[in-house]
Formats: C-alpha cells, sequence, structure tokens
C-alpha cells in the first residue's frame, strides 16, 4: 500500500508534494511525511495520522524553499502508525531521505548486519533498513542511482523506493520491483509517484517503470534503466483523466460525490463500443480467433470487484455458452488451479494495482493462460502485465469504498459477454441488439435511480442504531447482496452479510429474530417469474420469524407490496442489467447510515484503497 510521490523543478516543492499525496492519500492513511534538500542536509517533517496533522505542523513551521523533494502516505505494515515509523526515513547521517512502499521481506536480516555495523535505527519499519542501507552504498559508489542499483539486489519482497541526497541536489532516484512507479514529464520539471493521480494535475505525460527498472529524475531528464544498468525507453502516454474529476466539487465526500457519477461511468464505459446493434470491442491480441479457440473463462479479483465478476460469469455463460468460474485472486493463486492456452483468466480491478490479482494474472501467464484485464486506471501494473485490455472509464475513484467503478466493471463485462457471443455466434443478431438497446437506457435509468432516494434517507437515519443488516439475493441479484453487505460493513462498521436466497434454509435463517432487518434484491416478475416467486417464498419465510423487510424491486412490482415495510424502486430491464440499478440504492444506504453515525465515509478505519500487499 503506501502512495510515492517525487519532484524535481522550480515550483513549490512542498505544495507539489502536499497536492501529490492528497491524491494517493487513499493508498494508506495512517501517517504521512515530506522531505527536501536544503543545502547540505535534508529537511524532513513526518506525523502520524492524516495528511492533515502533517499538513497543519507544514502550516505552523514551514520546511526551506527546495527544488527537490519526496513525499508519502502510510499503511502501516511494519510498525504502528507513529510519528517515527511515518516516511521518510533518513541515511548517511541525515544526508540521504529514502521513502517506500511495499514490503521488505529480509529487512531483519539486513537491520541487524546494519546494527553490527554500527546504524542506530530510530523506527521499527522495514524502510528503514533500505535507507541505512543505500547510504552506506552512496558512500561507496558516490552516485545515488549507481547505489540503488547497489541495494536493490540486496531486497527481498515487493518494493517501489525513492531516494534523494544532499549531495546530488535536484535528483530523485527511483526502483520498482513488483510495485508500481510512474514518471510524470513536464516542462523544466518531472514527477514521480505511485500512480499518475500523484501529478495529473501538473502534467498528462506519464510513463510506467516496468518491473525491475530505475529512474533518475532531474529537472530536465527523466532516465530508465533495468536493474543491470542497460537504459530503457518506457512507452509514454497520455492521462486522459481531467484532474478536477478528482476533486470533491462542493460535495460532502469523494464517496458521495462517486456514487452521483455512476451514470457517466456507465455512459463512458460503453462509449465508442456500442455499434448500432451489436458490440465492438478492440481487444488486441485476443482477436476473434483467439476468442473463438478458449472453452472456459476463470474471472478473478477481490471484494467489490469480485462480486462485479459474479455478475459477469451470469452474463457471459448466458450469452456466450463458455463455463465461467469466479474466483478470489488470492485463493486462485494459492490453490494451482488447472489453467492451459484454452482458458482465458479475466482480472477485474478498479485500481490495477492489487497485489494478489496482479499474481493471479502472473500464475495465470506462466501456465500459459490468455489474460484480459478488465481496469479502470491507465499505465496500471495489471493492465499492463495482461496480453490485453478493456479499459472501464468510471474516472478516478478517490473514496476507499468502490462504487461507481462497480457500475463501469459489470458494463465491461457485458460488453465483454456480447462481443463473445457474437464472434463465437452462441447469440441470434436480433437478441444482442436487444440487450445493446436496453443498455443504452441505463445512463437515464441511473439518474432515475438517483434521483429517487428520499426513501433510503430515511431509512438510513432510522437505522443508524442497528447492529446487524442482512442482505439477500438469487442469481445476478446475489452478488448485489454481497455488494451491498461489504459496503455497509467497510464504512459504518455495522455486521453485515449478503445470502444466496436459496441458501437461506441451509443455516441463515437462524439469524432472523423479531427486528432483524433484511434487505432483499428481487427480481423483475416480468423477466424473471420464477426467480421471483421464490425470492418472494423466502421473503415470506423470514417475515414470519419477525425480519423487517426492505425490498429492492422493480417500479411494477406489486406482488412483494404486502410483504415489504419499505420498497426501493428500479426501473425495469433486461435481467442481466438489472445490478446496475439495483446496487444503487445500496450504496446510497451505506452512504447515509455511515454519514448519519458521523463516519468519515472516504476513509474507513483500517481501509487503504489499493490493497498492494498481501
Ligand atoms: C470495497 C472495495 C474493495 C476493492 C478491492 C479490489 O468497496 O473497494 O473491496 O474492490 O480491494 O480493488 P481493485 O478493484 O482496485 O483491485
Amino acid at each position: 500500500m503506501c502512495g510515492i510521490v517525487g519532484y524535481t523543478g522550480e515550483r513549490g516543492t512542498v505544495d507539489v508534494l502536499l497536492e501529490g499525496l492528497s491524491r494517493l492519500e487513499y493508498r494508506g492513511y495512517d501517517s504521512a511525511g515530506v522531505s527536501v534538500i536544503d543545502g547540505d542536509h535534508i529537511a524532513l517533517r513526518k506525523k502520524g495520522g492524516k495528511l492533515a496533522v502533517l499538513r497543519a505542523s507544514l502550516e505552523d513551521a514551514p520546511l526551506p524553499a527546495s527544488a527537490t523533494g519526496i513525499g508519502h502516505t502510510r499503511w502501516a505494515t511494519h510498525g504502528g502508525p507513529t510519528d517515527e515509523n511515518a516516511h521518510p526515513h533518513v541515511g548517511d547521517d541525515g544526508r540521504l531521505s529514502l521513502i517506500h512502499n511495499g514490503i521488505i521481506e529480509n529487512f531483519a536480516e539486513l537491520r541487524a548486519e546494519l546494527e553490527a555495523a554500527g546504524e542506530a535505527f530510530a523506527s521499527e519499519t522495514d524502510t528503514e533498513a533500505a535507507a541505512k542501507l543505500l547510504g552506506r552504498a552512496y558512500r561507496e559508489t558516490g552516485d545515488l542511482t549507481a547505489a540503488m542499483r547497489q541495494v536493490v539486489g540486496r531486497l527481498h519482497g515487493q518494493f517501489t523506493l525513492l531516494a534523494m541526497h544532499a549531495e546530488q541536489p535536484g535528483v530523485v532516484v527511483g526502483a520498482s520491483h513488483n510495485s508500481p512507479l510512474l514518471v510524470g514529464y513536464g516542462e523544466g520539471e518531472h514527477f514521480l509517484g505511485s500512480d499518475v493521480s500523484a501529478f495529473v494535475k501538473f502534467t498528462p505525460n506519464a510513463a510506467a517503470l516496468d518491473n525491475d527498472q530505475i529512474v533518475t529524475i532531474t529537472r530536465d531528464s527523466a532516465s530508465v534503466t533495468d536493474f543491470d544498468g542497460n537504459a530503457v525507453e518506457p512507452k509514454r502516454f497520455e492521462v486522459s483523466w481531467d484532474a478536477s474529476a478528482a476533486e470533491k466539487g462542493g460535495w460532502n465526500s469523494f464517496m458521495a460525490k462517486e456514487i452521483s457519477e455512476g451514470p457517466e461511468a456507465v455512459e463512458n464505459t460503453m462509449r465508442g463500443r456500442l455499434a448500432d446493434s451489436h458490440v465492438e470491442l478492440d481487444l488486441g491480441a485476443l482477436d476473434d480467433e483467439a476468442l473463438r479457440s478458449i472453452d472456459r473463462i476463470v474471472i478473478v479479483a477481490c471484494g467489490t470487484a469480485n462480486y462485479s465478476g459474479l455478475v459477469g460469469k451470469y452474463a457471459i455463460e448466458t450469452w456466450a455458452r463458455v463455463p465461467v468460474e469466479v474466483d478470489l485472486a488470492h485463493e486462485f493463486r494459492y490453490r494451482d488451479p488447472v489453467l492451459d492456452e484454452r482458458t482465458l483468466v479475466i482480472s477485474i480491478s478498479q485500481s490495477g494495482e492489487t497485489m494478489d490479482t496482479k499474481m493471479a494474472v502472473q500464475h495465470a501467464k506462466a501456465q500459459g493462460a490468455r489474460t484480459l484485464s478488465i481496469c479502470n486506471t491507465q499505465g496500471a501494473t495489471i493492465p499492463r502485465e495482461s496480453e490485453a485490455v478493456l479499459y472501464t472509464h468510471a474516472g478516478p475513484e478517490v473514496a476507499v469504498a468502490s462504487t461507481k467503478a462497480f457500475l463501469a466493471q459489470v458494463i465491461g463485462q457485458l460488453l465483454f459477454g456480447l462481443h463473445l457471443a457474437r464472434v463465437r455466434g452462441t447469440m441470434a443478431d436480433e437478441a444482442i441488439a436487444e440487450v445493446v438497446a436496453e443498455m443504452r437506457e441505463l445512463p437515464a435509468e441511473l439518474r432515475q435511480v438517483l434521483a429517487e432516494q428520499e426513501a433510503v434517507h430515511e431509512l438510513a437515519h432510522w437505522m443508524a442504531d442497528s447492529r446487524s443488516v442482512l442482505f439477500l439475493g438469487r442469481h445476478v441479484g446475489y452478488p448485489v447482496a454481497l455488494e451491498g453487505a461489504l459496503k455497509l460493513k467497510e464504512i459504518s462498521y455495522i455486521h453485515a452479510e449478503g445470502f444466496a436466497g436459496g441458501e437461506l434454509k441451509h443455516g441463515p435463517i437462524a439469524l432472523i429474530e423479531p427486528g432483524q432487518v433484511v434487505f432483499v434484491v428481487v427480481p423483475s416478475p416480468r423477466n424473471e417469474p420464477l426467480l421471483h416467486s421464490k425470492i418472494v417464498s423466502n421473503i415470506q419465510e423470514i417475515r414470519a420469524r419477525g425480519a423487517r423487510v426492505i425490498v429492492v424491486a422493480e417500479a411494477g412490482d406489486a406482488a412483494v407490496l404486502p410483504y415489504a415495510d419499505v420498497v426501493l424502486r428500479v426501473p425495469l430491464t433486461l435481467p442481466m442489467l438489472e445490478p446496475v440499478l439495483q446496487v444503487v440504492p445500496l450504496h446510497i444506504f451505506a452512504l447515509e447510515l455511515a454519514t448519519a453515525k458521523g463516519l468519515d465515509v472516504d476513509q474507513p478505519r483500517n481501509l487503504a484503497k489499493s490493497v498492494t500487499v498481501e
């Protein structure tokens, strides 16, 4: 986890670093720190707590003006979130400073060796060992890039490191091993960051380092080599995000803003991919022939992205008649899955940096499987590691709890399912055209759902003291139930579980006691009369045991009325498209309830948006 930013140039360095850190705080917010070169030494400030604590300290006592600096926001791994454990850490008697994202697995061994050699440590972190090691390597080589090359060979684990040395003002050196690092190219200035959001306010011109590369930036240059020192030319790209898209813009929280951006997330993800009556995707190496040759799909993802994959499974299997499994990425990579060149592994990730998902993709590739990434972040590691990528265009998602990205992930898979069905000839043209026509309606329908959420607001206030909430769904409503539960526990800290309706009598019904609130995601009776009647039976079963039932149901569904305490309405759409509309009241409910409890909805405790360690 952790966010890192580096800068050389003529702007106010500390301001640039703080701006970058504010964009990266989603990667961890246990502590933050910045350092700049000040004459013959490093000036440094670091604080436990959120970025605001550091900012206040810098306002009280600013650091000196400087043309070179690095900054860090931390999600604690080794050592608690204290001032001492915050980054940057120093080496070479305070002349060098270093920040780190990742985990250095052999730090205990390195620390013992360095302590035996007389180095004194001030923190409990794994990072400080790298700072001391780099300081010693610098004394040997007299060059920070050469010193970095020496040090990376001694570290085990995964890391991005940024460092600077007072004897080399105007230089920041970065190294990346299984952890992201991007370069931002400006006029007379250069940036480094964990992702493009660290510098997109200043420049859209970026390049992502590949694995095991070192970059040295100065005001006028950015040179990249591999770990052996061979020059490399990174592939540059232009970031299409508008920097203001990652600003709150009058909303109380990023989460509220991002929920409101659902219609655009869906619209933008479909843009250019819907032909008159079918879907057209350019998947590069995964051309039509490749898609016809696969006989199985495995979707790998974590958390919300995984739930979107469960929706994708229903759609892709139904439309393209290919068996689809959905796996948690961390389970997949440790269970020796059966894979070959006829298996397509689809990874889904908003950030494109989730360590478990990335490792799952690497495992799939090593077994000869084909790989497709569905990702929201340009230049991220997972799409770069994959054979093909289908970008979702939800725009930057800052709130830790994923909302609009879930909608875009579902859309991405619906597009892929329709594309695959056409290529494999498993669906009639008219049937594809019908889905495409309905998909075009989704943005407007989402706007309608967003405009009609008064009942959800009232409900959330009424339920602010709840201790447990259950969610029930069937078919594609089941992942929606899982997602509703995850969102609620994540930001309101209320116990919440999602169940498949059919599973109720196999155990979960024992949890029902008078007053227990259960949300039930109901499929449209017009689309799926059988499933609808089954879930109405489930509702009756829990009502008979005293549950209070809140139903998410299609606008015309009168059959649920006698059994529901509250009904939240969504417009009628096709079965596979229902989750896109049904999930929105659940996202809003979680947001409103956490807000009613006075919690920080954007930065819930113990979490970080991008889980870049195991
Ligand atoms: C929940 C949430 C997480 C992420 C998961 C995967 O609201 O945001 O469960 O969905 O950590 O993250 P990505 O999609 O970045 O791989």
